[in-house]
């Protein structure tokens, strides 16, 4: 057991050092041509820095990890929105998004970051998210808790829907006037403090477990965007389940991470305005 933490605790390490090398690779390629291609539709876009990124981090996963497969957002994502890889396999297993929040990289808002989290036989063990322009490192791994460059993150302490800050966001796919999203959005108003749209999961994730955010919920994500995050929320305190209340696992649809306080009342608007 020991000696496999003590692994773990290598790998975290490991991937820190991959996320700040893409982090800096990015931040060098972001103000030349991003040469941007739509992939599902006008609201799902890849840049050439994104598959730079992806490039970087695979060669050294590659490189210093042979016996580990990789899932990663631009080689295993595919052009129309299908949920490639969405079953873990067996074994160590590294799930990278290179960039989570490209409209914001693409619009330079400063909320976007390199994820890498790692699975074992299918469960998220180790996270590591890192936004490059503010320098804002969130980790964690299975049983050694949540951090934020160095220090202990934990969930807020809301225990009403009326004082909670919940985030969301639209799958590309959901870009449209009759999104499930957007009714629970409606149903949401004057329930929760607000709504915030941030633009990135993994950060979203990582606002749960810091406590700037109460909760989460956001549609039709792929593991890339929430492998990471899910370990960092789940060390912090959080919960994070799918919209049926289920634990979540990385083949689901539906993701609603929460403090755990608010997490039933928060379940119950999403379902019943989904309905
Ligand atoms: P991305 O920036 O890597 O595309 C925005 O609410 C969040 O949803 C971002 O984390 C964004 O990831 C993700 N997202 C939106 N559409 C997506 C899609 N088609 N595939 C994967 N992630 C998507
Ligand atoms: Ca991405």
């Amino acid at each position: 057991m020991k000696a496999q933490a003590n692994g773990e605790e290598t790998m975290l390490q490991d991937a820190v050092r991959y996320s700040k090398e893409a982090g800096s690779l990015v931040m060098e390629l972001m103000n030349g041509p991003l040469r941007i291609h739509e992939k599902v539709n006008l609201s799902d876009l890849v840049t050439a820095v994104d598959v730079r990124s992806e490039e970087l981090v695979r060669a050294r996963i590659a490189s210093e990890y042979p016996e580990h497969w990789i899932l990663s957002e631009e080689t295993d994502g595919g052009t129309n929105g299908e949920r490639g890889g969405a079953d873990p396999r067996p074994g160590y297993g590294w799930i990278i998004d290179p960039i989570d929040g490209t409209i914001n990289f693409i619009h330079k808002i400063a909320h976007f970051a390199i994820s890498i989290g790692i699975v074992k036989d299918g469960e998220p063990v180790v996270g590591a998210v890192f936004n490059p322009v503010t320098g804002d490192l969130y980790t964690a791994r299975k049983g050694g808790g949540a951090f934020w460059n160095g220090q202990p993150l934990a969930v807020g302490r809301e225990r009403e829907l009326g004082q909670a800050l919940i985030g969301t966001g639209f799958q590309a796919k959901d870009w449209h006037p009759d999104s499930v999203v957007l009714r629970q959005l409606c149903s949401l108003t004057g329930k929760a403090r607000n709504v915030r749209i941030n633009g990135a999961a993994s950060l979203d994730l990582c606002h749960v477990a810091s406590g700037r955010l109460t909760g989460f919920w956001h549609d039709g994500l792929y593991p890339w965007d929430v492998a990471a995050g899910l370990v960092i929320v789940r060390e912090a305190g959080g919960v994070v389940s799918n919209r049926d209340g289920g634990e979540f696992a990385l083949s689901d649809d539906s993701l609603v991470a929460t403090n755990g306080a608010v997490h039933e009342a928060l379940l119950a608007v999403l379902q019943s305005a989904a309905r």
